[in-house]
């Protein structure tokens, strides 16, 4: 009999999702490593995540997730890592030679080599201020925590969700919330988790925060104007990153938890960091 190779069916579920770069990241990465996949944007229904993700894996193979559905897949996934346990929230799923999910968590993953490998951050001992204490910081604290720094400290609009969320981490390192009116600067970097940026607007951040020439502001959104958090970086002499890296680095682990293959990120990258300007 003859044997038929099928195209393996991937995709990120978001709502919106038009402007999402993962399909493009995706098929890059396919390319590159030779796999023979397809990814498609996937606009999932607000009203039924799960029924739309169930229909998807009936023939799907893995999926990566976005806003606003990360929680709902978390609950969905019938088996977690520990990454995404901790983290509360799944962007990668997996389905299983048993047809369970795996659900698992890149952001953070994402985050910590993008400052690592692409901009040659050293983190351990160094003073890491993280604001936001929303999803996009929960995500990411283990990882950061993993590194070691000398303090990790979390700032937030609303106090209480910081303390929380650094009781919740304590036994990984030493992290504690602040308020904005209570932050003692510099630091080696601040990392902006908030969803600000969305709406053109800025964490209240004295400019003491900042030691020019040395600390490093990491904006975990990007777009193709700097942010008006790293507007505010730049303008006080600290260096500047957006969240671009970030993005292609989450893409390339959940690649490699599908396919076995760790992709090369930096062509990608720099690609996509080409076609922004
Ligand atoms: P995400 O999943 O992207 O983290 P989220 O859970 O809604 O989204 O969290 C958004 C974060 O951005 C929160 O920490 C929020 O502060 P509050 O907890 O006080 O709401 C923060 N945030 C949003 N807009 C902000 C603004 N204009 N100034 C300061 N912080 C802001």
């Amino acid at each position: 009999m003859r044997r038929y190779f099928l195209t393996d069916r991937y995709g990120v579920f978001g709502n919106p999702i038009g402007h999402s770069k993962s399909p493009q990241i995706h098929r890059l990465f396919a390319e590159q490593t030779g796999q023979c996949l397809s990814y498609e944007p996937l606009l999932a229904p607000l009203e039924d995540f799960p029924g739309f993700a169930r229909a998807f894996f009936q023939h799907g193979s893995g999926a990566n997730v976005t806003v606003p559905f990360k929680e709902q897949a978390y609950r969905l996934a019938d088996q977690l890592t520990a990454r995404a346990q901790r983290a509360g929230a799944v962007n990668t799923l997996k389905k299983l030679d048993d047809g369970r999910l795996l659900g698992d968590n890149t952001d953070g993953v994402g985050l910590v080599r993008d400052l690592v490998d692409n901009a040659a951050q050293d983190l351990q001992g160094r003073r890491i201020l993280l604001l936001g204490a929303g999803g996009a910081v929960r995500g990411v604290l283990e990882p950061l925590l993993a590194q070691r720094p000398r303090a990790l400290v979390i700032a937030n609009r609303t106090p209480a969700k910081a303390v929380a969320l650094a009781e919740a981490f304590a036994e990984l390192g030493p992290v504690r919330a602040s308020t904005f009116a209570q932050l003692e600067g510099p630091f080696d970097l601040i990392i902006n988790g908030t969803s600000a940026s969305l709406g053109g607007d800025l964490p209240p951040l004295a400019d003491t925060l900042i030691a020019a020439g040395q600390s490093l502001c990491y904006d975990m959104m990007y777009g193709a104007e700097p942010t008006p958090f790293c507007r505010w970086a730049s303008e006080r002499g600290a260096q500047a990153r957006d969240g671009l890296g970030m993005l292609v680095e989450q893409a390339g682990a959940a690649f490699e938890l599908w396919r076995g293959v760790r992709p090369e990120t930096r062509p990608v990258l720099e690609k996509l960091r080409a076609e922004l300007a």
